[in-house]
């Protein structure tokens, strides 16, 4: 499988060819310096920063010092949304010790985060970005106290062999449990509308307790079996999240489009494990009559199949496709997405591996529909500032672009806090330090 980078758009257009695969591209980058209404919203241009958790919080879950780092960095850099990394919303569903945390008692510190970061992009861009509070429950991979605690929606029998179930103590989320997840999400969002946030994501992706969910043919009771018990706990919260807050509190879902395994033990997959749009187009669709405002794209787990998730240009494993496969088939599930939505905006995901040629796929997303924004993830930890240069120098330098290297992952992977070790100097220094150790 070929490994080789993307230097620039005339060698994405070169492996293109040889690939025979067609990702578009747009030389004009006027189109993502467009607003987009979300909502009864606008954000100032079509860039948004994705979800990236710097596990870097307090122990009590309120930001830290470097949280706040990181998102006036990404404030500065003028992308249209900022869309939080992962908060929990109970202790037993943070994914480490320093997953940030959201309660009655550190609401005020989150509070300061929105005022800080509004303020600091309105004295470096002129505007400020929308805000979405990314709200979850880690399930089977949550580790509060740092070691592995899951709560699985069910017995699946890829990944619990890969979370060693048969070494762990865990929980079988009980319906009950999960009815009180219901209120758990209303008050939390109620917190972060209270906290200045314009609005939250139910997370619903990645192999966490709702994406679970979403392939529990097999679990009995309410929340599993046929497709509504099955979407039930999202639509729910979705439903009164919307109610409680009303139309101009914004109410979004982070979304797996496809799990990558066979159904019954991934959803948005045939039996043999190949792409089936036809619930997630059905939940897509639902949500939207429920109250949704904005969707956001992705799909895989990555802690079973990165490579569908990110695709990299070192990992975990050798990916048993070419890089650039992936890409296109992440670009193809935002496409569907924003059809099913319709008029709803879909933030879409597929670019950090593409370097310095990223903007100009970007760009031809958003102008042929696709997506109504371009979502960054990597970049982002990379170059905080890539919407600014996009928009105001037409340009990524090649010497600002994520690399794909995996070392943000890897940080957090070895319970440590996480940034990206090639272009910032604070995590490449704590990344050498920890390597002499022998901690990563
Ligand atoms: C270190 C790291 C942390 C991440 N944290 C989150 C998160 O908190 N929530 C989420 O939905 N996705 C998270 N993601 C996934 C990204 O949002 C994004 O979907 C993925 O990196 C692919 O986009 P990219 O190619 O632009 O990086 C994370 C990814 C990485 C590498």
């Amino acid at each position: 499988m070929s490994k080789r980078l993307v230097q620039d758009l005339d060698d994405l257009r070169l492996q293109l060819a040889d690939l025979k695969i067609h990702i578009p591209i747009e030389e004009d980058l006027a189109v993502l310096g467009q607003s987009v209404a979300i909502g009864q919203r606008r954000t100032p241009n079509a860039l948004a920063v994705h979800p990236m958790e710097g596990a870097d919080g307090e122990r009590d879950g309120s930001p830290s010092e470097l949280t706040f780092r990181r998102y006036r960095r990404f404030a500065a850099g003028g992308a249209g949304l900022l869309w939080t990394e992962a908060v929990a919303v109970v202790p037993e569903g943070r994914a480490n010790p320093r997953q940030l945390y959201l309660h009655d008692e550190n609401v005020d510190g989150f509070k300061q985060l929105v005022e800080e970061v509004k303020r600091t992009a309105r004295e470096a861009c002129g505007h400020e970005p929308l805000l979405i509070a990314q709200l979850t429950h880690s399930g089977r991979y949550s580790k509060p106290s740092g070691q592995p605690a899951p709560m699985i929606a069910y017995h699946n029998e890829y990944l619990d062999q890969a979370s060693k179930l048969d070494q762990v103590e865990y929980t079988l989320a009980s319906d009950a449990y999960l009815d009180g997840l219901i209120e758990a999400f209303r008050h939390a969002a109620k917190l972060a509308r209270d906290d200045g946030f314009d609005g939250v994501d139910i997370k619903c992706c990645h192999g966490y307790l709702f994406a679970e969910l979403l392939s529990a043919y097999h679990r009995e009771g309410k929340y599993g079996g046929d497709y509504q018990g099955r979407t039930r706990l999202l639509r729910e919260i979705v439903q009164k999240v919307h109610e409680d807050q009303g139309a101009d509190f914004l109410v979004g879902v982070r979304l797996n489009l496809y799990d990558g395994l066979p159904q019954p033990w991934g959803w948005g997959a045939t039996t043999d494990g190949e792409i089936d749009f036809a619930e997630p187009e059905r939940l897509i669709k639902d949500l939207v009559q429920d109250g949704a405002a904005i969707f956001n794209a992705t799909a895989g787990n990555p802690y079973y199949q990165p490579h569908i998730n990110r695709p990299y240009t070192s990992g975990g494993y050798e990916p048993p496709e070419d890089r650039l496969v992936g890409i296109e088939r992440l670009l193809h599930l935002s496409g569907k997405m924003q059809k099913a939505a319709g008029e709803i905006p879909v933030v879409g995901v597929g670019f950090s591996y593409l370097r310095a040629a990223a903007p100009y796929v970007a760009a031809a997303a958003v102008r042929d529909g696709s997506m109504r924004m371009a979502g960054f993830g990597r970049l982002s930890f990379a170059n905080p500032n890539f919407a600014k240069d996009i928009l105001e120098r037409g340009k990524l330098e090649p010497s600002t672009v994520c690399t794909a290297c995996s070392g943000c992952t890897k940080l957090m992977r070895a319970g440590q806090i996480t940034g990206c070790i090639v272009r910032d100097p604070y995590y490449r220094d704590l990344y050498r330090s920890l390597v002499k150790q022998g901690l990563v």
